[in-house]
C-alpha cells in the first residue's frame, strides 16, 4: 500500500473549517516565487478577503529562487495551507520532490535541481510546518461541501487536467464525499462541470500556465443563495524581479524564462489538448456555478 494516499491517514489528515458565508479565494504552487505569493496577499486585501478566507492547495515551494521565504510568507500571513507533495517530502525529508514526474524526464531532471537548492535550504522549524499541514480541508458553502485537495482526492501527486475522461473525475467524487472539489498540483487553471458537482483548479501562482503569458492564477468562490459562484482571475505581478533572482541564483533557468515568456520548457506532463493548447492565452473570463439542492429543485 502506498502509505503518502492511504485513505486512513487521508482522513485523519482532513480538517474542516466550518461554514463560509463570505467570498473564499482559492490558490496555489507558490512555488518559492516570493512576488507572486506576495502580489496575491496584497491582492486578497484589496478585495477585502482576509488571510481566514484564503485556502493555499499546497506546492508552497518548487522552482523558483525563494523557497524559505515563500513557506514563512504564507505562514506568517495566516493563510489556510494544506500540504502539496513538496510540503510532504520537505517534511518527511525524503530524497525528492514527490512530483510523480517520469524519470529521466525533463521534469525530473530539472525537480532534482530545484528541490536540492529547496532542500538545502529549509529549516528545521518550517519542515515540522509543513509536516503538520492538514491533506485536505473542507468547508461548506451554500449548502454544498467543498473539499480542498492537493493532486487527486485520493493522490497527492496525482495530475487532473481538463482534458481527462469524465470517467476520471466522477471516480474521484466517489470517494469525496463532496459537491465541489478544489485542486492544484497541476499547474493549469480549469473548472469541469462533473454532472451537477464541479472540479476546480484555481491555477498556479508561482508559474505561469503554459498560455504565451506571464500571468499567475487564483479563483474566488462565491456564496449566492442558489450555489457557489466560481470566477477565476489572472493576477500581475512583478514577474521580472522574480526570474531575475532565479537567473541571479542559477536555480532552474529553464523554467526562469518561462516567468516572461509564459511558456514551460518541458511538456512531459501534459494530456494531447493541453499541449496543443501551448502558448493559447487562456480566457477564464465567464462565471462558473455549482448549484444546491435549492436550485435543482426549482
Ligand atoms: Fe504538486
Amino acid at each position: 500500500m502506498d502509505m503518502r494516499n492511504s485513505e486512513d491517514r487521508i482522513r485523519s489528515g482532513t480538517r474542516d473549517l466550518g461554514r463560509f458565508n463570505t467570498p473564499v479565494l482559492v490558490c496555489g504552487g507558490a512555488y518559492s516565487n516570493l512576488e507572486a505569493l506576495q502580489a496575491l496577499i496584497a491582492t486578497a486585501r484589496q478585495l477585502a478577503i482576509p488571510p481566514a478566507r484564503i485556502i493555499h492547495t499546497g506546492d508552497a515551494i518548487a522552482y523558483c529562487a525563494d523557497p524559505c521565504e515563500t513557506a514563512k510568507l504564507l505562514q506568517d500571513a495566516g493563510v489556510h495551507a494544506i500540504q502539496g507533495n513538496v510540503e510532504e517530502s520537505l517534511a518527511a525529508s525524503l530524497p525528492n520532490c514527490g512530483c510523480g514526474f517520469n524519470e529521466d524526464s525533463l521534469c525530473d531532471q530539472l525537480a532534482h535541481e530545484w528541490f536540492s537548492y529547496a532542500d538545502a535550504r529549509t529549516g528545521i522549524e518550517l519542515r515540522r510546518w509543513m509536516g503538520a499541514l492538514p491533506l485536505h480541508l473542507t468547508f461548506e458553502m451554500s449548502g454544498l461541501r467543498v473539499r480542498t485537495v492537493h493532486g487527486s482526492v485520493q493522490e497527492i501527486n496525482r495530475f487532473m487536467f481538463a482534458s481527462h475522461p469524465m470517467s476520471d473525475f466522477d471516480a474521484e467524487f466517489t470517494h469525496a464525499a463532496a459537491d465541489v472539489i478544489v485542486a492544484g498540483h497541476s499547474g493549469i487553471p480549469f473548472t469541469r462541470h462533473v454532472g451537477n458537482r464541479v472540479w476546480h483548479n484555481p491555477g498556479s501562482l508561482g508559474i505561469p500556465a503554459n498560455d504565451g503569458t506571464p500571468r499567475a492564477w487564483y479563483s474566488v468562490l462565491t456564496p449566492q443563495e442558489d450555489g457557489i459562484r466560481i470566477d477565476h482571475h489572472s493576477l500581475d505581478y512583478d514577474h521580472e524581479r522574480a526570474k531575475a533572482k532565479m537567473v541571479d541564483a542559477g536555480v532552474c533557468t529553464e523554467y526562469a524564462q518561462a516567468l516572461s515568456n509564459g511558456l514551460w520548457p518541458s511538456l512531459d506532463i501534459l494530456p494531447e489538448a493541453e499541449k496543443i493548447a501551448t502558448g493559447v492565452p487562456l480566457d477564464l473570463s465567464k462565471s462558473f456555478f455549482c448549484a444546491n439542492r435549492t436550485a435543482v429543485a426549482e
